[in-house]
């Protein structure tokens, strides 16, 4: 079946977080299958100097669907088959400095409704020309988060025959801007309601794909059955609740570049088998980071977007009492300004216990992931998480908050006599108290070898590969397909 699948994020050309992993590794994951796969990307600054293959397949967009100039460039993947077609456009998305979202200070671009409306217009204009025009016809549109959402809308309104399929992937980024945004995007004034396009007044990306698109799902079941709820449902419960017939959740897998005894960026491999390369990382790491070689120190490790969501709150408000311990701890992040600046200012203070580098990093962050034998996520909130996984694979027990996707890959830590289960560490609550007495709970297993070394190797033996996720994908499509 083909599938066009629309992202504003993919690796390794353009990434803030789990999206852009999900966005290689689920089309892979469906091309594996013998389902044919476009990916449509907005052609960001730096996009196209990274692909070898690009080339122009259509130049001439209807008038007013995007500022021209606006083409679709077709190209590879790296180190893939999978093709991409890249929206190039660069009124919109040829923005110097920053990330796709924000300029280089962190504020959105003012125009994002713009940029991301004719993104999905574009989207939408595909899904009905592509077969005409490009020889390709997609059998059904699957879109992910906000910044694809209006294109079921869009879809419906030009009564286009092919389903749509929507992932949230955070639910806490809704896309919703001024109402006058309605007009300049040409959506109909008479959709602009609270069945549909309106969310307090506001036009709401999210909201539109949730009420228009013909199923919906989330990256974890217990995210999906959290979002129903009014505490977890950041105002959309009740709509979703209205969908819930047609709302489901299916766990991500993992990327097969996520494999420690493969793993490119890594100077040493390992398997659960024989794991001294792991030992070697540990030491590379501290060297690296510049903090004592010791290999009996708990070494501690957190990879994320400093943002509330993470719940980096709940280490630093813990760090000086737990710092008494014999622990090291490595930060790899950027976000928040504030978090930013107390980070460096616990590195600074201890710097023989705590290290930290702010900014995004692809290989530090294969290093600290595989190098640390503990790995923090305490999110308050967490569709999925994509890191606690790769944390696994690698034999880096995780420590986190039981919510969402974390509570549905990680087993906690249990002692059963002489054996023990589990393959991390949970917490029920978010708040310091709880963070702090389950880290003192990790640090006691650590410090007895066997129990350690036998959570890393359930750990390490948990799959999280996506080879079930894409079935159950592929299931929703063709259920999708057969419905009247
Ligand atoms: P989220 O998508 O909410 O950020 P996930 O756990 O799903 O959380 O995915 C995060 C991804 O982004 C992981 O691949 C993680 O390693 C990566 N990541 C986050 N922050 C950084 C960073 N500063 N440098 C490199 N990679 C990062
Ligand atoms: C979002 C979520 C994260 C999830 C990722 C990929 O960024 O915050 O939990 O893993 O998307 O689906």
């Amino acid at each position: 079946m083909n599938i066009l699948f629309l992202t504003s994020e993919i690796h390794p050309l353009i990434k803030t977080g789990g999206l852009a992993d999900v966005s290689r590794s689920l089309p892979l994951a469906l091309h594996a299958l013998g389902h044919g796969v476009r990916i449509l990307l907005p052609g960001y600054v730096g996009v196209q100097a990274q692909l070898t293959d690009i080339h122009c397949i259509l130049e001439d967009f209807p008038y007013g669907l995007l500022p021209a100039p606006a083409r679709l460039l077709e190209a590879t993947l790296p180190d893939t088959a999978l093709t991409l077609w890249i929206l190039d456009c660069p009124k919109l998305f040829e923005r110097a400095g920053g990330g796709p979202y924000q300029d280089e200070k962190g504020k959105d671009w003012p125009d994002n409704p713009a940029r991301f409306g004719a993104f999905c217009a574009a989207g939408a204009w595909l899904a009905q020309q592509a077969g005409a025009r490009l020889n390709w016809a997609p059998a059904l549109v699957h879109c992910n988060d906000w910044q694809t959402a209006l294109t079921p809308a869009l879809m419906k309104f030009w009564a286009c025959p092919v389903p749509s399929v929507l992932t949230i992937h955070n639910l806490a980024f809704q896309g919703n801007f001024p109402a006058h945004w309605c007009s300049s995007l040409h959506l109909p004034s008479s959709e602009f309601n609270m069945e549909s396009l309106e969310f307090h007044g506001q036009l709401s990306f999210l909201k539109a794909g949730i009420v228009h698109a013909n199923q919906i799902t989330t990256v974890s079941p217990r995210y999906a059955r959290e979002i129903q709820t009014p505490q977890m449902g950041c105002g959309m419960d009740g709509l979703l609740r209205r969908r819930a017939s047609d709302l489901s959740g299916i766990l991500n897998g993992i990327d097969e570049l996520w494999n420690p005894e493969t793993d490119v960026f890594l100077p040493f491999h390992y398997t659960a088998r024989k794991l001294q390369g792991k030992a070697r990382l540990k030491k590379h790491l501290q060297k690296k980071m510049g903090l004592p070689v010791l290999p009996d120190v708990l070494l501690i490790g957190m990879v994320c977007r400093l943002t509330w969501q993470k719940g980096i709150d709940l280490v630093l408000d813990t760090l000086e009492d737990w710092l008494t311990e014999e622990v090291q701890v490595v930060v790899l992040g950027s976000g928040d300004p504030e978090t930013e600046r107390q980070l460096a200012h616990w590195s600074s203070r201890a710097p023989e216990r705590v290290r930290v580098v702010l900014g995004f990093n692809e290989v530090r962050s294969h290093e600290i992931i595989a190098g640390s034998d503990l790995f923090l996520m305490p999110s308050r909130f967490e569709p999925c998480g994509l890191a606690q996984m790769y944390a696994m694979t690698y034999g880096t027990l995780p420590l986190a908050h039981a919510t969402g996707g974390l509570a549905d890959t990680i087993l906690p830590y249990r002692a059963q006599g002489h054996s023990v289960e589990g393959t991390g560490f949970l917490f029920e609550n978010p708040v310091p108290h709880e963070f702090h007495e389950t880290l003192g709970q990790a640090v006691a297993c650590f410090h007895q070898k066997d129990v350690w070394n036998q959570l890393m190797h359930h750990a390490m033996a948990r799959d999280f590969r996506w080879n079930k996720a894409a079935l159950e994908y592929q299931t929703l499509y063709q259920t999708l397909l057969s419905a009247p």
